[in-house]
């Protein structure tokens, strides 16, 4: 056990490890501060997690994949360079502003023929995606508002597969998980979410928590049975 005295905090391991093991590239770097540029919040995910998206996404196989919640596509790219030649992302995102952010980062990255964004509510395109036997989706990566998080799991679970690999992002949200009354907007989704995920028995899964520049907070990994 390591003594505790001052040590160096979360972000200042994070931009470590993210210099010596991650490594994003110039793309990744260009879509988090054409965000900024653009007034953006800044809240995709942290490179290690991003990079984190990746290697699952290449480790399941996976040649269709599924984000709902698109920002400035820092976690697309990331996904979407874990994809075989052929492999196809569709990600969903309510505001044309981020979409089109998004559309210019895609294409700045080499993956405009891989990427295809939607802009609407995403409920809607997932339902558009049923209709068009879109599916089956091997890898989804939820992340939008949170409120919908159960919607979102019962659609990835609709548009999926036996074995479907599924990430749900924010899942911890500074501890709020264990007192709502922190966000009593977005809590209820991410508890009820978390309680589906435990209970479904067309789901297997887990959580981590993470620290780090997104503060305290986690993802849900889950497999569809
Ligand atoms: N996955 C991104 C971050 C997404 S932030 C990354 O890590 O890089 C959440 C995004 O979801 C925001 O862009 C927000 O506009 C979008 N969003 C919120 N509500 C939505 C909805 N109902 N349908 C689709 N997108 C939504
Ligand atoms: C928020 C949304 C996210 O997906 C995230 O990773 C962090 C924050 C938000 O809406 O505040
Ligand atoms: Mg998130």
């Amino acid at each position: 056990m390591i003594e505790h005295q001052a040590a160096p905090g979360w972000v200042a391991v994070e931009n470590f490890l993210s210099d010596v093991v991650v490594h994003p590239d110039r793309a990744l770097k260009r879509a988090v501060t054409t965000a900024l540029e653009a007034g953006m919040p800044p809240i995709e995910v942290a490179p290690n997690a991003g990079k984190l998206l990746k290697l699952l996404v290449q480790l399941s196989g996976a040649r269709r994949v599924l984000e709902i919640g698109t920002l400035a596509g820092f976690s697309t790219i990331w996904m979407a360079q874990g994809l075989p030649d052929g492999g196809r992302l569709v990600t969903c995102e309510y505001l044309p502003k981020h979409a089109q952010v998004a559309r210019a980062n895609v294409d700045n990255a080499g993956l405009g023929q891989k990427v295809e964004i939607r802009v609407g509510a995403a409920l809607d395109t997932l339902h558009a995606l049923e209709q068009e036997a879109a599916g089956p989706f091997d890898f989804v990566f939820i992340d939008a508002d949170k409120e919908n998080n159960p919607h979102y799991l019962d659609w990835a679970i609709r548009l999926g597969r036996r074995g479907t690999t599924v990430v749900m992002d924010n899942v911890v949200w500074e501890g709020a998980v264990l007192d709502p009354s922190m966000d009593t907007v977005n809590a209820p989704g991410i508890i009820s979410a978390l309680q589906m995920m435990g209970e479904d028995p067309r789901l297997d899964g887990t959580v981590i928590q993470t620290v780090g520049s997104k503060g305290w907070d986690g993802f849900a990994l889950a497999v569809v049975r």
